[in-house]
């Protein structure tokens, strides 16, 4: 017996950085995911498979066992494997063992939320396969912890997406509120494939708005007022005013100093294909950008990323969160 469990991705539509300074943020899921099958074992250990990062081991009596990719293995499987852990004790099936192959589409380690993803799917799994019905909060909860693992003190944007999907504003002092769009968001994702610091990138502002205290924080309101607006525009299903509101806040990213030469030129890429609007989405510096595009723009623009050297994929967003696949 055995249970295929998945969750999505998500992208950072607007506000990102300046949300940290309590700013309101958009993100969406988009209709990448990552899956993960959960089976029971005869014993109680854990074995985790992780085919995307190549790596694989058991968790028995507090040790590490590598499969493949040697020491390194258990750092990367840790956050699935925490999340093992809290859904088994939230079932109250401690003892047991289980089998979890993870498997996904979604790049990794380019601000698309893909360890939030697999966390919440391994939360789904295991506990269907225990015969247990858990809360989407207490999902929610369990990938959180996971991301604990890898981000220190994360926002909790990942794995809320991860968990209800959908398209949610976040502000700091007021957590998150679903938005409804009817209207579909099509998107190009360009990953300039540079791996980048979130946390690094974070520092960055805090001290370039340390030295320049007028001149950022009149940023960080300016991009509080374009988000806003980017709502109001998602709202009328305008993606005209979309994307000249994405190009505005790429400006203000830029000025922020977390844009980068390879971000800019798929950018400008995009644009000069037809795109509607882009920006760099998430911690930037390297990593990902997104550019709105209609519908029949999409493929054109996919090509025009991938010629300046970006890996290019079409996106949607969606509001499946995490769900049983079998
Ligand atoms: O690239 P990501 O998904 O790690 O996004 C980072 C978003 C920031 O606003 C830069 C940081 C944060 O915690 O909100």
């Amino acid at each position: 017996m055995f249970v295929v469990a998945s969750a999505p991705a998500k992208i950072i539509l607007f506000g990102e950085h300046f949300v940290v300074y309590g700013e309101p943020a958009i993100a969406t899921a988009i209709n990448k995911r990552a899956q993960t099958t959960a089976q029971k074992r005869q014993d109680n250990r854990i074995y985790i498979n992780s085919f995307d990062l190549g790596v694989s081991g058991t968790f028995a009596e507090n040790r590490f066992h590598p499969e493949k990719g040697g020491k390194k293995a258990q750092t990367k499987l840790e956050p699935t494997h925490i999340a093992v852990q809290r859904t088994l004790s939230l079932c109250r099936k401690e003892q047991t063992g289980v089998n979890i192959t993870i498997s996904s589409n979604i790049p990794v380690a380019a601000g698309l939320g893909s360890s939030a993803a697999v966390a919440a799917a391994t939360a789904k799994a295991v506990s269907k396969l225990l015969d247990v019905q858990l809360t989407l909060e207490e999902i929610y909860q369990t990938a959180y912890e996971a991301e604990r693992y890898v981000h220190g003190t994360p926002s909790g944007i990942d794995p809320i997406l991860a968990t209800y999907g959908g398209v949610l504003l976040y502000q700091k002092d007021k957590g998150f509120t679903k938005l409804t769009v009817k209207t579909d968001i099509p998107l190009v994702v360009g990953d300039t494939g540079i791996k980048r610091s979130t946390g690094k990138l974070v520092t960055k502002v805090r001290q370039l708005r340390q030295k320049n205290p007028e001149t950022i924080n009149k940023l960080i309101t300016n991009a509080g007022k374009i988000t806003l607006r980017a709502v109001e525009a998602m709202k009328k299903g305008d993606l005209q005013e979309l994307g000249e509101l994405m190009n505005i806040n790429q400006k203000l990213l830029a000025e922020a100093g977390v844009s980068s030469e390879p971000l800019e030129r798929l950018i400008h890429a995009a644009r000069k294909a037809g795109a509607l609007g882009a920006k760099l989405t998430g911690a930037g510096g390297g990593g990902c950008m997104i550019a709105l595009c209609t519908p029949k723009k999409l493929i054109q623009v996919a090509e025009a990323i991938e010629n300046q050297g970006g890996k290019a994929f079409i996106a949607e967003k969606t509001d499946e969160g995490v769900k049983i696949e079998t």
